[in-house]
């Protein structure tokens, strides 16, 4: 008789092929196993160190197992981890007060996954548009922008511009109206007495963190209120610090009627996401209307709760500021060597590497070698989004070995 081998003593090699007949194959990882962290550091199987400049889509801003966050996440697993909401538990109201205080704003929908924040914002707008609003029944449209990514949900699909998120899935769901991103003409020509909401992401992240021209979102701001209509900001990947303010909108001084957050919400922990809105559109549900099981539950609302202490002290959006200048100034230096540009925002950046020197995926293979974790988009594009608390040495180090990949090329 063969015994298979123990689990834990498996090869990272092993690991990826033992993935192979067993996982649905909707990802592409890059070959690493990872097995543990600690800040902005991960370390394989084998215990090899890699910087980890992805943090988790933006779902990492505070580094892996924030001492806080952890501490928060152990407290509560010792007192209470899911009451489903046919009950009420005793961390859920302390959440909702201080995200919707960070905010700005009044009222929070607890969900779980970002997608799923998406859908509620959907269900809540058209709501709002039928009773708020007085758009006849089922008419109701929303209008996003080309090139979004807001989840994968069959009705988010609908209304997403990529193709090889959308073949294979139809019918889709009807109601959406795309026009291009950051252009306000096309906004204001596509919205009509039908409009229950406009939903955009501040800075389109999976598009290449693709930053609007300045004045885009108070224009988007201006038409909604105008027209009568919610402007909706999927801060999903954008907001809780990555760019140096709690929100993108901050960059601008807008306050949209629905802000979307997850990712980082749930601390790297759990998965937590939140519809955050003025009183007037929440306020449309009523029992029974709407609903998660997980969502709000006790272990999520503690986590929640730490992460928004952390945001309040303000030092992780400085943080993001303060190393976004070295990011910065370190891409603008490898203009030109292997990189054809780049944009930045805190501490995001997409950069577009040279076709000529390697693909995305090819680059991200080299610095995976070379002890850095990214991850490519859009065939030539890598996008850079370490945690928060990377320390300024490790920035530089991972900039320097950006420059030797690009010159060595993939
Ligand atoms: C802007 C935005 N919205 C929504 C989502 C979907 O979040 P999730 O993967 O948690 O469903 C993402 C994920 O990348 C995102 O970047």
């Amino acid at each position: 008789m063969t015994v298979a081998p123990s689990r834990s003593l498996r090869s990272s090699a092993e690991l990826i092929s033992a993935e192979e007949p067993v996982l649905a194959h909707n990802y592409h990882p890059l070959p690493v196993v990872v097995a543990r962290a600690e800040g902005a550091w991960v370390e394989d199987v084998e215990g090899r160190r890699y910087l980890d400049m992805l943090a988790g889509y933006s779902a990492l801003n505070f580094g892996h197992r924030h001492p806080a966050l952890i501490e928060a996440a152990h407290r509560q697993l010792d007192q209470l981890t899911l009451t489903s909401r046919a009950f009420h538990n005793d961390r859920l109201a302390g959440f909702a007060e201080s995200l919707a205080a960070l905010t700005g704003l009044d009222m929070v929908l607890p969900m779980n996954t970002g997608a799923e924040a998406v859908e509620s914002a959907v269900k809540v707008a058209r709501k709002w548009a039928y009773e708020v609003k007085g758009v006849p029944a089922d008419r109701a449209t929303i209008i996003v922008a080309a090139d979004n990514f807001h989840g994968r949900t069959t009705t988010i699909v609908s209304f997403s511009t990529d193709e090889s998120a959308r073949s294979g899935f139809g019918p889709f769901t009807p109601g959406f109206r795309v026009v291009p991103y950051n252009d306000l003409a096309a906004l204001e020509a596509a919205i009509d007495e039908t409009t229950a909401a406009v939903l955009i992401e501040p800075i389109q992240g999976e598009a290449g963190v693709v930053i609007p021209d300045d004045g885009y979102l108070r224009g988007v701001r201006e038409l909604t209120t105008r027209a009568g209509c919610l402007f909706i900001a999927d801060e999903i990947q954008s907001g809780l610090g990555r760019t140096g303010r709690t929100l993108a909108v901050e960059h601008e001084d807008v306050v949209p009627d629905v802000v979307l957050l997850g990712k980082a919400l749930g601390g790297g922990i759990v998965p937590v996401s939140a519809v955050v809105a003025r009183r007037e559109v929440l306020g449309v549900l009523r029992p029974g209307e709407h609903g998660s099981t997980f969502g709000g539950n006790p272990l999520a609302a503690a986590v929640g709760s730490a992460m928004v202490e952390l945001l309040e002290t303000g030092e992780f959006q400085r943080r993001a500021q303060e190393a976004g200048v070295l990011l910065r100034d370190g891409l603008a230096a490898l203009v030109g060597k292997g990189v054809r540009g780049f944009r930045a925002r805190g501490l995001w950046a997409g950069v577009d590497i040279d076709p000529a020197i390697g693909t995305g995926r090819e680059i991200s293979e080299s610095l995976m070698r070379e002890g850095i974790l990214v991850k490519d988009t859009h065939g030539s594009t890598i996008r850079l989004a370490p945690p928060l608390t990377i320390t300024d040495e490790d920035l530089r180090g991972a900039l320097s070995t950006l420059e030797e990949v690009l010159r060595k090329g993939a």
